[in-house]
């Protein structure tokens, strides 16, 4: 298993160019499910979670030609395709479920295989459920798969979700659109993949409107053809301000509209951050000392992402002062907690707050990786820690994070990849 090796500390300078969004990508591609027609997505990003989309799109049997970079999709749908989505392919990313959605609303019938936990929590599919049986799906769950199927097309309804569910409102979307009527999903989630995807589907013809957390789907026959660029990574946008803010770095940041991690920026200026954005592009200067914040808690979109929650963590290890971590979303996403204290971070845990006591010296020590945020938390930390770090289990990493020590390396940090 490759692992990394980190010689801090590291000084942090350069232009580093934004990859396309993993999770605006994971519904687009299963969304292509709904399209007799032929659909190109551009801008996908190189990673693994990207792979296993297209190879469960595969075995559905979608035809799938890559261009030579990888970045781009042409997408043809047989008249016939299946509609078993596997457990070998499902159990290895929770996103494979969006194909329910469009398989059930397309076809009528799949049997789609339960994700089943992951690290960071239970991470049911209960909402994702609700509402596609309130658009007509009738299933049973037999020995870990779905078994589903409804009476011809799904007809539009009005969902109001108990919660706020990224992958649910997806789903939903993706069925209704080709659904009898209108559909109303209240209580949407809003985050900007979710508008992404939806601006992919009006493009193809979909007819899908957005007024704050509600979302009007009138149902239409089919789809046309389509060519779409996917938006750019937000997180690891956000990522690589986190990193500059740590390490007095100075980073030039191309290919995002800054305006969609406004919340980020916000919080990383209070911290201390010196941070210009122009239309495509931030620029940052981390300052000498990082002040601390009270309290961050991790919010649905407009507010904290939970995907940065580690990274801000390490972050307010390396504050002066203390500080609070409120994980509201999931209820065990704190994996890099005892990795991080390994390097010397102070750390009390209790339920789901982490008091962050500032002022550490991180001290380089070997490390295993988790899930996929908490490895690149971990990278942060090795980057500002004396001596050297190995990061074990990267594989994580790779899942979502696109060349990222080919870029880690192009501003400055010392990263080697041993396999
Ligand atoms: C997506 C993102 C993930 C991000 C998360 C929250 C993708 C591929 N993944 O995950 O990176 O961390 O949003 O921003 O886009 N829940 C239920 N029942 C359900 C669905 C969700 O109880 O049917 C709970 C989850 O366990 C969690 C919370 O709702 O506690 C939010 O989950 P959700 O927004 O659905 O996250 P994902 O779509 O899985």
């Amino acid at each position: 298993m490759d692992k990394f090796l980190i010689k801090g500390p590291c000084k942090i300078r350069g232009d580093i160019s934004i990859s396309g969004s993993k999770n605006a990508s994971l519904p687009i591609l299963a969304a292509t499910l709904l399209f007799n027609e032929p659909v190109i997505i551009k801008n996908l990003p190189r990673v693994k979670d990207i792979n296993t989309m297209l190879n469960l799109l595969q075995s559905l049997g979608s035809k799938i030609i890559l261009s030579k970079d990888k970045k781009t999709a042409k997408i043809l749908n047989p008249k016939k395709m299946k509609t078993f989505a596997s457990y070998s392919l499902v159990k290895t990313m929770r996103g494979s479920i969006l194909v329910l959605g469009p398989l059930i609303s397309k076809y009528h019938k799949s049997k789609t295989s339960l994700p089943g936990g992951c690290l960071i929590g239970a991470r049911p599919v209960n909402y994702h459920l609700l509402a596609l049986k309130k658009l007509g799906m009738k299933y049973e769950l037999k020995d870990g798969y779905i078994l589903a199927k409804s009476n011809g097309k799904l007809r539009g309804t009005v969902i109001n979700f108990p919660k706020i569910s990224v992958g649910a409102t997806e789903n939903s979307i993706i069925a209704a659109c080709l659904a009898q009527g209108k559909t109303i999903l209240k209580n949407c989630a809003i985050e900007p993949e979710i508008k992404d995807l939806s601006n992919f589907l009006n493009k193809a013809g979909a007819k899908i409107k957005w007024a704050g957390r509600t979302c009007q789907i009138t149902g239409v026959k089919s789809l046309n053809k389509t060519e779409y660029s996917v938006m750019s990574d937000r997180i690891e946008a956000g990522t690589f301000c986190v990193a500059a803010t740590l390490a007095k770095g100075n980073l030039k940041i191309k290919n995002l509209n800054p305006k969609i991690i406004s919340t980020e920026i916000n919080l990383l200026k209070k911290i201390g951050a010196k941070i210009k954005t122009n239309k495509n592009e931030i620029v940052i200067k981390g300052p000498n000392k990082i002040k601390s914040i009270k309290s961050i808690k991790t919010k649905e979109f407009p507010g904290i992402p939970t995907d940065l929650q580690a990274q801000l963590m390490v972050l307010m290890c390396k504050a002066v002062g203390k500080s609070t971590i409120i994980e509201s979303i999931f209820e065990n996403r704190f994996m890099h907690v005892a990795e991080l204290q390994r390097l010397g971070a102070k750390i009390i845990i209790k339920n789901n707050t982490a008091t962050v006591q500032g002022n550490t010296n991180f001290i380089g020590a070997e490390l295993m990786s988790s899930d996929l945020r908490a490895s690149v938390a971990l990278v942060l930390a090795a980057i500002v820690s004396n001596g050297k770090t190995y990061i074990n289990r990267i594989y994580h990493l790779d899942r979502g994070y696109e060349n990222i020590e080919n870029k880690l390396k192009k501003i400055g940090v010392k990263i080697k990849r041993i396999r």
